[in-house]
């Protein structure tokens, strides 16, 4: 009995013993390094058909279904807009009207959110605009912003990852008479290229939302899906590639880079395009954030998009996929390509004037709150007057990632820590990575919409944190007027 007791003893030490060697395990491995072979060709997400109805709008439908799709692990259940696997692109241009008719094939209730747009309140899908379970949702609005890659997604109260992660995530094109655009490569899955980002985790055949060990961020992948495409490479046959690159992953923050370390062209950010093209080696997005880049490519050569190491060092850094990298998308290029040349300049953007501005707030991302508090569907965290410029300070008041994402403008990067923002935050921005312990001032319009009974949302595009209530609540009012909001 009583060897018994000491040997159960001894069976419990080893057992913990192994959980410290196992903790010191992670605490020592290397970081993910993931190279794959690149054997299938890219999917190129079709383009959303429409019809224009009879007072001249453009109308979509969409339908978000669940289904079976192949990415790479046999059958896996997923979900859908139209399809098994994220959606279609919608492309509308400015000036249009758009009507979009959205239908809930789900066995549970989500929402769709258009991205990037400026648009009524009403129309924008956050959580206050459930589609039940066979319901139908129709937005409408006219678009009125310069052509920017935007994208649309779930965001139902505390069920946003798990849907993006599913597969609902489309992106949503939109398109201006500027001459850039057409002086930039636009030919749509030809030579202008929507590249939708996403990491995920196989349990045998199925996704799996297991967490990995020490992860403040929620899931984690260790592979790879571009536009649902696992290993995919890309033929090219134009000298410059133009991709919209999408961070649709529910958190993970990508570097992307070209393996071979040639610089490419950075032209677009998150609203639009840059003033004019900025050479670099690297661009780095964040959940939610879109980049628009060119590169350039010799007949016949073979280059890979990688992301390496996106954050510092640190243990957060490495347990939130800081130090991970990938092999994104290889582009191989046809033996003799189409004689192409990238534009010396392409906008002449405004700047907006932080002495014109109304209002300054603060904004303070630490644990799962924003200045303290959680989402409350009830209370107004700022109340804006219509076509006025406010300029918020936004700061990561600890060592966790976050991004910051606010809903129906754009805004321009003032300051990063006191200092001009690097050229990749030089354009119109809606979402923003929140690096640790920096301080982000923004500023932004708020014009044309007022509706005091219903709320945009600002938020952390992680996911996770976005599901765990880490967003806030304004309202654009007429002045004078005051906010009436019902949780
Ligand atoms: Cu991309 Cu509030 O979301
Ligand atoms: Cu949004
Ligand atoms: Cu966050």
């Amino acid at each position: 009995m009583r060897k018994w007791l000491l040997g159960g003893l001894g069976l419990l030490l080893v057992l913990c013993g192994g959980g410290a060697v196992a903790i010191a395990w992670y605490f020592v491995r290397s970081p993910l390094d993931v190279h794959v072979d690149f054997n299938r060709s890219l999917r190129i997400p079709p383009l959303a058909e429409s019809t224009v109805d009879a007072q001249g709008a453009r109308v979509f439908e969409l339908r978000a279904q669940p289904g079976d799709t192949d990415l790479g692990h046999g059958s896996t259940r997923t979900w859908g807009y139209n399809g098994s696997y994220l959606g279609p692109t919608l492309r509308a241009k400015r000036g249009e009207h758009v009507n979009i008719n959205v239908r809930n094939t789900l066995a549970e209730p989500t929402t769709v959110h258009w991205h990037g747009m400026h648009l009524p309140a009403s129309q924008d899908g956050g959580p206050h605009h459930p589609i039940p379970a066979g319901g139908l949702f129709q937005a409408a609005w006219t678009i009125d912003q310069p052509a920017a890659t935007l994208w649309y997604h779930p965001h139902p109260s505390e069920r946003t990852e798990t849907q993006v992660y599913r597969g609902l995530a489309g992106m949503f094109i939109v398109d201006d008479g500027e001459p850039a655009q057409r002086a930039l490569p636009h030919d749509y899955g030809v030579d202008d290229i929507p590249v939708l980002v996403q990491d995920k985790k196989f349990d045998g055949d199925q996704l799996s939302m297991d967490e990995r060990f020490g992860s403040d961020i929620g899931v984690l992948g260790d592979e790879i899906l571009v536009n649902g495409t696992p290993a995919p490479f890309l033929d090219v046959r134009s000298e410059l590639v133009r991709l919209r690159l999408l961070n649709a992953s529910t958190a993970r923050v990508y570097s992307f880079t070209l393996a071979d370390g040639r610089p490419f062209a950075l032209v677009g950010t998150d609203g639009g395009l840059l003033d004019k093209p900025y050479m670099t080696d690297r661009v780095r997005l964040s959940a939610g954030e879109r980049a628009e880049i060119v590169v350039s490519l010799r007949p016949g050569e073979r280059v890979a998009l990688r992301s390496t190491r996106p954050l510092g060092g640190g243990l957060d850094s490495k347990f939130n996929g800081g130090q991970d990298s990938f092999d994104i998308l290889q582009l191989r290029a046809a033996p003799a390509l189409t004689p192409a040349t990238l534009p010396g300049t392409l906008l002449s953007t405004p700047r907006l004037d932080p002495a014109q501005a109304a209002q300054t707030r603060s904004f303070t991302f630490q644990g799962r709150k924003i200045n303290g508090r959680g989402m409350d569907m009830g209370r107004a965290d700022a109340v804006v007057v219509k076509d006025t410029t406010e300029v918020w300070n936004v700061a990561n008041g600890h060592d966790t990632p976050h991004s910051f994402h606010i809903h129906d403008v754009q805004f321009q990067v003032l300051k990063v820590d006191g200092q001009a923002p690097p050229p990749q935050l030089g354009g119109w921005k809606d979402t923003v990575f929140l690096e640790p312990h920096q301080r982000y001032t923004v500023i932004a319009r708020f014009a044309d919409y007022a509706d005091p009974t219903t709320a945009y949302m600002f938020h952390c595009h992680v996911l996770r944190h976005e599901d765990n209530g880490m967003m806030g609540q304004f309202v654009v009012v007429e002045p004078g007027q005051q906010p009436r909001l019902h949780g």
